[in-house]
């Protein structure tokens, strides 16, 4: 069966877990696309490091740019904005496609790469860059494309969710619910960019650029995180019937004159605990969307961990190999293995 190669470029709780699914759904993957997605290598800094799924040594390489230049799809899971930037740039300078989870990079530099990929006729994915398995990034920018988004607020980071709902409902100490969250993979590897608020502010630039249509950057959000909360606040806010939540607002303004603007903000906000987003508990996610016509919806999953941002990494990836293997509109990049679409009724045999 033909091939499309894949370059990983980082095995962290995410990069580790889009590799055991390329290997172990291999078969369910080929199906659906209708050709192979093979892994051409992963990029890590150490290559005999131990990792939460295991692949064979020689899949593992030092040299990045020589993997990137081998793939027709590259999938970038290092976070951080260098080297990432730089070889997404390498990618789509190549014309090859580019899934990333990348917030940081996406809430800072979004709009040149977005213009270099439309430039080179690529794209640039990158759903797992908010709310981890949570599909919100296409409905906000395809299925309500058609409506006026009026706000969004999200709860739109795992690990100050978890934390303050572990405060709320078991009094724990602050630290305490930190540590815990780091265990279970949420957090960042700084966690810092979680309390502090960065990371949700990061992800409210991304979903306004969407819900908006116009480019927002990080450090256009005013942002305040979660580290001066106390057990007295988390008392008090309940004793009134609201709830503590870190919210990630991007709303809709009408200046005087008639012109459409913009607010971005991310702090502690107390929420009545009747609204929907007062029962997002743990390290859930949720991205309660308020539009002209359509009203109110909610988006709601696993915002974080391995899998389940894995999940919305393989959604795109999968979306962009069908989109090279069948040749749609818009694609001048020829896969390294140009792949012919399965004959009508031969996929169905292998599901
Ligand atoms: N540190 C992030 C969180 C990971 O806690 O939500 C997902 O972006």
């Amino acid at each position: 069966q033909p091939a499309l190669k894949i370059a990983l470029l980082g095995a962290g709780t995410v990069g580790s877990q889009v590799a055991r699914i390329l290997t172990e759904d291999a078969e369910m993957l080929a199906a659906r696309v209708g050709a192979r997605l093979e892994l051409a290598g992963v990029f890590v800094r150490n290559p005999d490091g131990r990792r939460d799924y295991q692949l064979p040594r020689e899949l593992y390489t030092t040299d990045a740019e020589a993997l990137v230049d081998s793939a027709d799809i590259v999938l970038e899971l290092m976070g951080g904005i260098e080297p990432a930037k730089s070889l997404i740039e390498r990618a789509i300078g190549n014309g090859s496609a580019v899934v990333t989870g990348n917030k940081a990079l996406l809430a800072q530099s979004g709009s040149e790469l977005f213009a270099a990929a439309a430039e080179a006729g690529t794209q640039l994915s990158f759903e797992a860059s908010v709310a981890g398995a949570i599909p919100i990034l296409r409905p906000l920018r395809d299925s309500l494309a058609g409506d006026t988004v009026t706000r969004v607020m999200g709860i739109a980071n795992g690990t100050t969710n978890y934390i303050l709902d572990q405060m709320d409902t078991t009094g724990a100490a602050f630290d305490d619910a930190l540590a815990d969250a780091q265990e279970l993979g949420y957090a960042e590897a700084d966690p810092t960019a979680d309390i502090e608020g960065h990371d949700a502010a990061a992800k409210a630039a991304i979903l306004a650029n969407l819900a908006f249509h116009a480019p927002f950057r990080i450090d256009e959000v005013y942002c305040e995180g979660i580290t001066r909360i106390t057990a007295a606040d988390n008392e008090a806010a309940s004793e009134a019937g609201y709830v503590i939540k870190l919210l990630a607002i991007a709303e809709r303004i009408t200046a005087g004159d008639g012109t459409a603007g913009a607010v971005l903000r991310v702090h502690p906000t107390l929420l009545p605990r009747e609204h929907p987003l007062a029962a997002v508990r743990g390290a859930f996610n949720a991205v309660f969307v308020e539009t002209q016509n359509a009203g109110e919806l909610m988006f709601y999953g696993p915002g974080a961990g391995g899998a389940p941002t894995a999940s919305a990494v393989m959604g795109d990836t999968v979306s962009i190999a069908r989109r090279l293997v069948r040749g749609g509109a818009g694609r001048t990049h020829t896969p390294r293995s140009v792949v012919p679409a399965l004959p009508v009724g031969e996929a169905r045999t292998s599901y």
